[in-house]
């Protein structure tokens, strides 16, 4: 909802829109609208969300709340979808949509199979198509993560939707692709001449993919306790970064080209060793000056749970590009901050230029892509400190977006909305992306669903488990960059906070 209302703010969303809800519970769309108002209040000057507006447009509002209906049914019988498409004819009617309809399964992913099922029974899923096979009367599917819970449920999960919809109907989201510094990777990478020849074996070490939390689970230990934070992140958002950064530049930039490009990468990576796996739970702590309880204590938690809230990572990409490089990543629950990063390490310079410095005591060069919170990229590299003698110092070059672009409110499902709507596939995964990424982590997932051991704790309000330092250690002395970080610096010379 937020994502609709700024896409009406900014007069994306066209005037011939009808929303319907479709819920369970006994329900009427002024108690839905109700309810909604509430959750946008809650954003009103948060500055913890991405979404942080002064305040609602209340015009605005009543204009979306005024298109809003809503059907009480069971998902999983007929019944509700010969409502759903009466109220569709009607609203066809009423808000002249032509017919067009998106359907957003934000329900539990058990039920993805039959509502799908169910859409394609009553002939809701039915396209209509001029002479050139051109839908002009389009249904589309919006799935939600989690798209299986492993390979066989992945697969199985492919065969049934595309037994009632065509692949270009579906559109598996991953909201990290929403995010605008996500997007930004590819126009960094191939709008720029200087980085490419750079971006390979040759130059680069080793990279580093972090997506910490500060949350916890939050109240849904149950969904947690079924999934964990390998199936929670990996295979779908941290290896959606990887993909952007690693992927080959593209022959087209269409959904084709790009999602070939990226469907590549994940062909070349080799199913993950279990011993190339960390996994890690939080016991109690303080998470930014709050004391937090452990995971087991979590409501909906099994208190001798096995359940990981933390993953680190050794993945590797078999192809020219990449051999030999390692992408180390790592995400976890309740850690020192939030901070999502892309962190690039490149080789060291070979032969230090001074007598009085060694070639050990040289600083490799890093580049950072920062993807949230303080939205930007540095460069970080060795300068001379002034002064008579010859002292090296770190210093970054950093472009924050703050610095040059007015900040909006926006969440990243916006550019998703927007791309279903106009039937781009760009940002969305195909079926066989989803089951290459599961195929990657499966090895990992089968090994920990054998043996209960192996389960690292970290204490909450920190940067995980040792573990998960021992297994860049091992692979010649490398080390995690630091949780909680230093900011980037402004050109200015002041932090930025
Ligand atoms: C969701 C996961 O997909 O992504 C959550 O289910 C996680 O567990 C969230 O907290 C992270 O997204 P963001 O945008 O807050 O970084």
């Amino acid at each position: 909802m937020p994502a609709l209302y700024n896409l009406a703010r900014t007069r994306v969303l066209p005037n011939n829109v009808a929303i319907i809800g479709v819920d369970q519970a006994n329900g009427t769309a002024d108690g839905w609208a109700t309810h909604l108002h509430k959750m946008l209040e809650s954003f009103v000057g948060n500055a913890n969300s991405e979404f942080n507006i002064d305040a609602i447009d209340e015009g605005l509002w009543q204009g979306l709340a005024g298109r809003m209906s809503y059907l009480q049914g069971d998902i999983t019988k007929p019944e509700i979808y010969q409502s759903l498409s009466t109220a569709l004819s009607n609203v066809c009617k009423q808000y002249n949509t032509r017919g067009n309809v998106i359907f957003y399964l934000a329900v539990q992913d058990r039920f993805f199979g039959d509502v799908v099922d169910q859409i394609g029974q009553a002939g809701l899923a039915d396209q209509q198509e001029d002479e050139d096979g051109v839908p002009h009367r389009w249904r589309r599917v919006v799935i939600e993560k989690p798209f299986g819970h492993d390979l066989a449920s992945a697969q199985a999960l492919n065969v049934r939707i595309l037994r009632t919809l065509q692949e270009d109907q579906v559109f598996r989201i991953d909201h990290f692709l929403g995010k605008e510094t996500v997007q930004n990777i590819m126009a960094f990478r191939f709008a720029n001449g200087l980085f490419e020849p750079i971006w390979n074996r040759d130059r680069i070490d080793h990279i580093q993919i972090t997506a910490a939390e500060t949350v916890g689970v939050e109240g849904r230990g149950k969904f947690y306790e079924a999934t964990g934070a390998l199936r929670d992140m990996v295979p779908n958002h941290v290896f959606s970064l990887l993909a952007m950064v690693a992927m080959e530049p593209p022959a087209t930039f269409d959904a084709a080209g790009i999602r070939n490009r990226k469907a590549e990468v994940f062909a070349a990576m080799p199913p993950l060793r279990p011993q190339a796996a960390v996994r890690g739970q939080y016991g109690g702590g303080d998470v930014l000056g709050k004391h937090t309880v452990p995971y087991r204590n979590e409501p909906d938690v099994s208190r001798d749970s096995n359940i990981e809230t933390y993953v680190a990572l050794r993945v590797e990409i078999d192809n020219w590009r990449w051999a030999g490089v390692p992408f180390y990543l790592r995400t976890g629950k309740h850690m020192a901050e939030r901070l999502t990063e892309i962190a690039i390490r490149f080789r060291p310079a070979p032969l230090s230029p001074f007598a009085t410095t060694s070639v050990e005591a040289l600083r490799p060069n890093w580049l950072i892509i920062r993807i949230q919170p303080d939205e930007g990229i540095a460069l970080q590299f060795d300068i001379k400190r002034p002064g008579p003698s010859v002292q090296l110092a770190t210093v970054q070059m950093a472009f924050s977006y703050a610095d040059w672009f007015p900040r909006e409110p926006n969440i990243g499902y916006e550019t998703l909305l927007h791309d279903v709507m106009v039937g781009d596939a760009t940002l969305f995964n195909r079926a066989d992306m989803v089951e290459a990424a599961w195929r990657v982590v499966q090895p990992v997932l089968d090994s920990w669903a054998q043996d209960g051991s192996g389960l690292a704790p970290y204490a909450s309000g920190t940067a995980g488990p040792d573990a998960a330092d021992r297994l860049l250690e091992q692979d010649g002395g490398r080390a995690w960059r630091d949780i909680p970080q230093q900011r980037f610096v402004h050109s200015n010379g002041k932090n930025h906070q």
